[in-house]
């Protein structure tokens, strides 16, 4: 294996490490019977997945691409945040030092918009804003329950941005544009109204992220990429899924409102979290580990088992909540785990034994 950049190594082991941690946590709040070496862990999985793993890798590839040596703090934080968590650090330490990684990555993108200034960058930052938000209000003891809109508002926004640049879509037309501004707009609302009504406020979230999901669906150029072959057409088929996804955990935010954690909340949330964002995630990694790592990685048919595994188990899972019936629900959740697993050792051989000659693919998946 070669890796050009090793000294990034760490920093992405621990969003790794943060990503197991948090694996073993959720297994644990869904009932399954496993040893805890803190008690207070499962408490924190939602932290230990959004911050720990995918803050300290959002700021990772974004440190990369600003290309500034106090960029890599933010991961840094956020990183060692996530360690926190694990040695249950819970409040204020770990909480601190995610606090420093969001502020840090609201840095690294004013650094980026000053660059760059572009609808995209513009997006991006306000994605960073909303995590901030979301880990002020933590930090000042609000409940997980109240504040992770503003962590699946970050996700959104920022991917969004991301698909913005990827896949060139920033030359949009006026009106394109406009309805792309109306989505992440009516997503605000939602989200400084959740401050006086809970309930509509998260109804008006479901609303943008629904949008969201449409305008993607519709500008996305994996509409027409995924007429063509091998890692093109796998990407493709990754972002219409999510957005698929996506558009569902929208629809469930805006019919169920603010809900107490439970079966309608585990459903909207892992909607999102899982269908949504780990297709993102699968979609991109071909093209961000070896950005960030400097190592290539091939693509292999072998991918489409983790896809497979995880949107077939997501739905059984989502059946199990939305029918109460709990035994769907577990098994779903821990074969979500496995489809997690299953994706890490499917990257971790691509990088390692990089199959000759590796096929250039553009960043938009062309
Ligand atoms: C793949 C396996 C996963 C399992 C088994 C799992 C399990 C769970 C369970 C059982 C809950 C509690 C639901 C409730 O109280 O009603 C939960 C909440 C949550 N999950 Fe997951 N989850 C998984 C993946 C993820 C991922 C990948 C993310 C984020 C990227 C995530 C983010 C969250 C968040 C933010 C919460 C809310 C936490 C809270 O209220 O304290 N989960 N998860």
């Amino acid at each position: 294996m070669i890796v050009r950049h090793p000294r990034r190594l760490p920093l992405l082991a621990m969003g790794m490490v943060a990503l197991l941690a948090g694996l073993w946590a959720g297994l644990s709040r869904l009932g399954w019977d496993i040893p805890l070496l803190r008690p207070t862990l499962p408490a924190v999985h939602g932290p230990l997945m959004v911050s720990g793993f995918l803050g300290t890798l959002i700021s990772l590839e974004r440190a990369v691409a600003l290309g500034r040596r106090w960029a890599y703090a933010a991961p840094l934080l956020s990183g060692l945040g996530g360690l926190g968590l694990m040695a249950g650090l819970h409040h204020p330490a770990a909480q601190l030092l995610i606090l420093g990684g969001s502020l840090g990555l609201v840095a690294i993108f004013l650094a980026i918009i000053h660059r760059r200034p572009a609808v995209y960058t513009m997006t991006m930052g306000l994605g960073a804003l909303l995590w901030l938000t979301g880990n002020l209000l933590w930090f000042a003891g609000r409940p997980v329950s109240h504040i992770v809109f503003w962590w699946a508002g970050f996700l959104a926004v920022t991917i969004a941005g991301e698909r913005l640049e990827l896949a060139r879509l920033q030359q949009l037309s006026r009106i394109n544009r406009a309805t792309f501004l109306l989505a992440l707009g009516i997503l605000l609302a939602g989200l400084t109204s959740m401050n006086s009504s809970f309930e509509w406020g998260v109804r008006i979230v479901g609303a943008g992220l629904t949008g969201l999901a449409l305008w993607l669906g519709l500008h996305d150029i994996a509409r027409r990429t995924i007429r063509q072959i091998g890692l093109t057409r796998f990407i493709a088929i990754c972002l219409l899924s999510g957005y698929v996804w996506l558009g569902l955990s929208g629809l469930l935010a805006l019919v169920f409102g603010g809900v107490a954690p439970g079966p309608r909340y585990d459903a909207t949330l892992h909607a999102f979290f899982l269908g949504f964002v780990f297709a993102m995630i699968f979609a991109h990694a071909p093209i961000i580990f070896p950005a960030v790592l400097g190592a290539p990685m091939t693509f292999r048919p072998l991918f489409y088992a983790h896809v497979v595994l995880l949107q077939t188990t997501l739905l059984l899972r989502l059946l199990g909540d939305l029918t109460l019936w709990p035994a769907g629900r577990q098994v779903g959740g821990l074969l979500n785990a496995a489809a997690l697993l299953l994706f890490l050792a499917n990257t971790v051989v691509s990088i390692a034994k990089p199959a000759a000659p590796a096929v250039p693919v553009n960043a938009n998946g062309s």
